[in-house]
């Protein structure tokens, strides 16, 4: 038995990155699946994959736009006339978005990228809701923001905006549900090697990861997909509002004043430094590490 056996999840942008492995994640734990996305070829490649899996039975593809309120309502009237119920909904389309210094940036541009990652998610939210308050069997609603949403560097500006207002967006929205035992998370990928960040040139973008990440790999969909499927299970029955971080480290090292790991002067010597108290620091130089 899987740990989402007998769930239905709805997954936005599931033909590619995160959302595809997420939902091969989901079929293999016993969840039934539908995939929502614009790209009709990556999603029926994933219907391959899970046919060759044994589970075509479990999943379908309704061309969606998330940005769309009637899409949206409709990827999730598909997940109730193909598999009768609904217990997750997973918010994660997104794409980079406007981009370029913040005088240069159109209006049409800004609201497209909102239009996408902000209202997309509102309204996965705001339908899913309904889905599941009508149900009335609680629920988990899942959203997909970034390390991005938390500090400046991890995306263009608007992303960032964006991505931030998602954070927010899920503490607000499961304050709301809670009562109803819909749980409201979401989690904040770093930079992983899917296609979004790094462009057809996974080589480069691996390279640049791990000059700034601790952990020594770099992140991949699937890494996400394990803390998705976490929140979606009931081991997480007792968590709402919360954005989990999936980066390697890379917000922990924060502003690495003093370097960002093993190569750091604070560990190449141990004692205690009393600062400016008058009193003697002990320094106990350490052999080479
Ligand atoms: N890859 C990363 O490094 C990274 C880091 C942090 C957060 N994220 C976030 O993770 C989520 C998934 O990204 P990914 O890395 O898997 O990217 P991806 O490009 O591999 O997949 C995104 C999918 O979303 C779909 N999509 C885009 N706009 C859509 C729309 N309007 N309606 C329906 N589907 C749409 C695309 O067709 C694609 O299949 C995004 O929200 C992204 O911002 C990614």
């Amino acid at each position: 038995m899987g740990r989402l056996a007998g769930k239905v999840a709805v997954i936005t942008g599931g033909a590619n990155g995160i959302g595809r492995a997420t939902a091969l994640r989901f079929l293999e734990e016993g969840a039934r699946v539908v995939i929502a996305d614009l790209n009709t070829p990556n999603a029926e490649a994933v219907l391959e994959q899970a046919a060759q899996a044994g589970r075509r039975d479990a999943i379908r593809f309704v061309r969606t736009d998330v940005a769309e309120e009637r899409d949206v309502e409709a990827m999730l009237g598909c997940a109730l006339d193909a598999f009768g119920r609904l217990d997750c909904v997973f918010n994660n389309a997104g794409i980079g978005g406007a981009f370029g210094p913040i005088a240069e940036t159109r209006v049409e541009d800004w609201d497209a990228t909102l239009a996408v990652l902000l209202r997309g998610v509102f309204l996965g939210m705001k339908h899913g809701a309904r889905v599941l308050t009508a149900q009335d069997q609680g629920g988990s609603i899942i959203s997909t923001a970034s390390v991005a949403g938390f500090a400046a560097g991890g995306g263009a500006h608007c992303y960032s905006a964006a991505k931030a207002a998602i954070i927010n967006l899920t503490r607000s929205v499961a304050v709301e549900l809670a009562p109803y035992r819909i749980r409201v998370n979401a989690v904040a990928p770093g930079p992983l090697m899917t296609e979004l960040f790094h462009r057809g040139n996974p080589a480069a973008a691996e390279r640049a990861i791990l000059e700034r990440q601790p952990w020594p790999d770099a992140g991949q969909a699937r890494d996400v997909a394990g803390v998705v499927v976490f929140l979606a299970s009931p081991d997480a029955g007792f968590v709402t509002g919360e954005t989990i971080v999936v980066d390697g480290g890379l917000l922990a090292r924060g502003p690495a004043v003093f370097g960002g790991g093993a190569d750091s002067p604070l560990l190449r010597a141990t004692g205690l430094d009393r600062g400016s108290t008058g009193e003697p620091s002990e320094v106990r130089r350490l052999g080479r590490r």
